[in-house]
């Protein structure tokens, strides 16, 4: 049997959580790290599935990884051997284009395989290759490889069609290392875009601007070490906030920037919850049951779409007719099927889900279709009636550390199991 988790559902979550590292910052700024020759340091690394693997992918290149600790690398990146990167391991994560930016912006020739990530949209990656292509670089897609190279980067003004994480990240690590400026229009403005702007800095780097819709890139000659602490995940944390309220809990949950998650936020307000924030950490308190509201997914500020499946499942049951309208991605309503077994009254057509709140969700054997649907649905076990299992939990894995056992320490009945003799065992404990 594959590993799961079995939740008994119906328990508030009380208490204090730690918030680790933001994975998605963790996965740019280890890519960036390759950029210098000298030694880097980086605290608050998360310990998941997808930032592991771009350490071991950066490890099979040559690149030097000294784990300090569980939060904590050394990363010198002067012996790189800068050849194909197409392990299986890289082709899986979505961030492996990373090395794509920084390579190209050192070496000035990369190849990296196709990228992977969550099955949520076609997730296209035009605006990368304009922005290559912008500094000059010959960019081509090859037996499952892009291939850039240029002979001199060269700073120049890009206009993104749309505001993309991806594409405003892989762009900036290049441009730093162009000759002249470059300027990134309607660039991405969340928090890790920001964050690994001023990992860059730290470097060396001359980025002005990140966290508007207008970045300004001097390009340097070189990059030097550098010793940064990642910010806090935002999505963990707004996942937690969720999972609190869900359950008519009162959770604390610490080590966060509760400016990034002011979104989240004011949903809940809105549906009813408490929220009391502090410099670094935000309470969550709910007690009657939540009030439905209608979501729209937009680039940050906006409400993030990597939250919406957590709050489409509170909204399951909040009182009174909710839409939720999916603006990023495509194809990122998958997860309704396994709520609609749980006895969810869902409907999605095209890019909006109409939620016809219900008063309750009964426990039912389903499947993590992705990292953030994942999460979301073993918040609807926390919720729901009965046993609950969520298989396919390496998706979960990927970007939650310990997502158990944090929810345990809060009071939540949830194990990993991996035999039909501990799920029995499960079922006994709790019946
Ligand atoms: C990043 C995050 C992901 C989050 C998303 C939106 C990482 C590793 N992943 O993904 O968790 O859900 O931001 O906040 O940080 N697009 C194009 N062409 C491109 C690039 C993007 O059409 O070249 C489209 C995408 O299909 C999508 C939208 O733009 O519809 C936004 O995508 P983008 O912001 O690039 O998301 P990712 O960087 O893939």
């Amino acid at each position: 049997m594959e590993e799961k988790y079995v939740i008994k559902g119906k328990n508030p979550l009380v208490g204090e959580v730690e918030i680790g590292g933001a994975k998605n910052a963790a996965l740019a700024i280890l890519a960036a790290a390759t950029m210098t020759d000298e030694t880097v340091h980086i605290d608050n690394m998360p310990d998941e599935r997808d930032t592991n693997a771009l350490l071991k992918t950066m490890e099979d290149i040559g690149v030097i990884i000294k784990r300090n600790g569980r939060h904590s690398v050394t990363i010198n990146a002067s012996q790189i051997r800068n050849e194909p990167i197409e392990n299986d391991q890289i082709k899986k994560i979505r961030a492996s284009y990373y090395l794509i930016g920084a390579l190209l912006g050192k070496y000035h020739k990369a190849e990296v395989a196709i990228p992977g990530g969550c099955e949520i949209g076609l997730r296209p990656i035009d605006q990368h290759i304009k922005g290559f292509n912008a500094l000059g670089a010959r960019v081509c897609i090859e037996h499952g490889l892009i291939k850039a190279e240029a002979e001199h980067l060269v700073g120049s003004h890009i206009y993104l069609d749309m505001a993309s994480v991806g594409a405003t990240i892989n762009i900036m690590m290049a441009a730093c290392m162009a000759d002249g400026q470059t300027i990134i229009e309607n660039a991405a403005k969340e928090p890790h875009v920001v964050d690994l702007a001023s990992f860059l800095n730290s470097m060396g780097a001359n980025v002005k601007g990140a966290g508007t819709d207008i970045i300004r890139i001097k390009g340097v000659n070189r990059l030097h070490g550098s010793d940064y602490t990642i910010i806090p995940d935002q999505i963990e944390a707004g996942t937690f906030m969720m999972a609190a309220a869900a359950t008519m809990g009162d959770v604390t949950i610490k080590n966060v920037i509760p400016k990034h998650l002011e979104s989240i936020s004011a949903k809940l307000i809105e549906m009813g919850c408490q929220i009391h924030e502090s410099d670094d950490a935000v309470r969550v308190v709910a007690s009657k049951r939540l009030v439905g509201t209608h979501v729209k997914t937009l680039p940050y500020p906006g409400f993030p779409t990597d939250m919406q499946p957590q709050i489409t499942t509170l909204l399951g049951v909040a009182s009174g007719v909710s839409i939720v309208t999916e603006s990023i991605f495509e194809n990122r309503f998958r997860y309704v099927e396994a709520l609609t077994k749980m006895g969810a009254n869902i409907k999605v057509e095209s890019s909006s889900a109409i939620v016809n709140g219900v008063e309750r969700y009964t426990g039912a054997d389903i499947s993590a279709p992705d990292l953030r649907a994942g999460a979301a649905l073993v918040i609807a076990g926390l919720m729901a009636e009965g046993f609950t299992t969520v298989d396919n939990i390496e998706y979960i894995e990927r970007g939650y550390e310990n997502f158990d056992e944090k929810l345990r320490n809060l009071g939540a009945q949830i194990e990993k199991v991996a035999d039909d003799s501990s799920l029995q065992k499960f079922r006994l404990k709790y019946a």
